[in-house]
């Protein structure tokens, strides 16, 4: 009875609407020109490499543009121990509900274990909040809003120079202003310590000052260990407060406690830090969204209020996180033998990474004969080498060597093999000679 009366309102409703557009055209035409003044907005740079790849047709074309780890046949890479982890969530045959807002219990704890340790103080203490975030640009996102809300001495986060592409506009919709410190050095290829520690002096007390944990992307350039606890004292000494992004996890050294060194250090030196975690690179899990957002508080009791304010951010915006790649993700951490095959596949892939690194080096110095220094090669980190390439020596080497990589000069070692790295070296040698 109930739904044949809604069906003939909405029989009602439908003719009322169809009568309504044909009859009068202009009301159409008005609609049509609502957005008319929307401006065009400028392409990504990053995707932008990839199309123009694609469109590519030289069979020795190469895309080092993006992000994402490769084989050594340049094909992506799904871990054996995230294979394993969906057989074994196949098998436990789970169901699909709704996650709390601040998402699946045992992947956060499995997450912050992974990041502070096992002899972290505040994770024993109980006093680290966090939640479940979508990757680590929501993480990021979540760490924004709640400090643009919370943080009570400012508005401003410094971000180094350079950074990654996203952090400007991820903290900008998050209602903070943005501003930048000094990181690189053009001149060495390496870190500008010395602008870096005066930028951190010079800024007012208590401000924000993200850090990218290890792995730096663009630049491939990390502190040494040494470098971090003076930046840790300094940022002590001024009261700022840091925010780590900690998107590579063991892609640095292929150890995942080595490349929390930043995080462990700040912790057991007392700064209450806030965290951003991706699952992305380390797991391989790119489409999963597996992230963690966590920050550091006094106590028990604090930690319950801001997880409180976290899920009332977190509520309106997508009001709970996906299952899957969470789940996937505490099955490789939460399972002993899951956990082990999973750390040795990170190595696996970091030293596949530091390999052709070598090899690029090499070719370059022994089989070109390139009269530069190319130390920069092997001595940054992670997925990303700066190269030290001139926007025009870029442009080059796309046009004559069908090599793809951003403006800036930066190359993903990721999507270098042990097939085409002597291609890329002697491409890098003929645009630098
Ligand atoms: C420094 C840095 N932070 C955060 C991210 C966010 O990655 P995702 O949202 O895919 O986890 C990336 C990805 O490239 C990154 O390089």
């Amino acid at each position: 009875m109930l739904s044949t009366r809604f069906s003939g309102i909405f029989r009602a409703r439908a003719k009322l609407s169809f009568t309504h557009i044909s009859a009068t055209p202009t009301i159409l035409r008005s609609n049509a020109s609502t957005w008319a003044n929307v401006p065009q907005g400028p392409p990504d740079p990053i995707l932008g490499v990839t199309e123009a790849f694609k469109a590519d047709d030289n069979p020795k074309k190469m895309n080092l543009g993006v992000g994402a780890y490769r084989d050594d046949n340049g094909k992506p890479y799904v871990l054996n121990s995230v294979r394993k982890a969906e057989q074994l969530i196949l098998q436990d045959k789970l169901d699909k509900e709704y996650l709390p807002i601040t998402g699946l219990a045992s992947f956060t704890q499995n997450a912050v274990l992974l990041a502070y340790g096992k002899d972290s103080i505040p994770l024993k203490e109980k006093r680290i909040a966090v939640t479940q975030s979508i990757s680590g640009t929501g993480a990021l996102r979540i760490g924004g809003t709640f400090i643009s809300r919370f943080y009570p001495h400012s508005k401003k986060i410094y971000i180094p120079t350079p950074s990654w592409g996203n952090h400007n506009a991820v903290f900008r919709d998050s209602g903070l202003e943005v501003a930048n410190y000094r990181y690189f050095d053009k001149g060495t290829i390496g870190l500008d310590l010395k602008g870096l520690l005066e930028d951190l002096k010079n800024a007012p007390k208590n401000s924000i000052f993200l850090l990218h944990a290890c792995a730096h992307n663009p630049t491939g350039v990390d502190p040494t260990r040494e470098q971090w606890d003076e930046i840790s004292n300094v940022i002590k000494e001024r009261e700022h407060f840091p925010f780590f992004d900690m998107a590579y996890q063991g892609f640095a050294s292929g150890d995942t406690d080595r490349d929390a060194y930043a995080i462990r250090k700040f912790v057991s030196d007392g700064h209450h830090i806030a965290l951003s975690q991706s699952f992305a690179k380390n797991m391989g899990l790119y489409g999963e969204r597996a992230g963690a957002f966590s920050i550091i508080t006094s106590t028990p009791q604090e930690k319950t209020t801001v997880e409180s304010q976290l899920k009332i951010l977190i509520r309106p915006m997508y009001s709970n996180p996906p299952l899957n790649g969470a789940r996937i993700a505490s099955y490789v951490l939460g399972n002993p033998e899951l956990n082990q095959e999973w750390l040795s596949e990170v190595k696996l892939m970091a030293d596949r990474i530091i390999t052709m690194r070598d090899k690029l080096k090499n070719h370059l110095v022994n089989d070109f004969g390139s009269k530069h220094s190319w130390n920069h090669i092997t001595d940054q980190i992670g997925m990303f080498c700066f190269t030290g390439l001139t926007p025009q020596q870029v442009e080059r080497i796309t046009k004559e060597f069908h090599v793809y990589l951003t403006k800036d000069g930066r190359i993903s070692i990721a999507g270098i093999s042990s097939h085409n790295v002597k291609y890329l070296a002697e491409a890098i040698h003929e645009v630098t000679r």
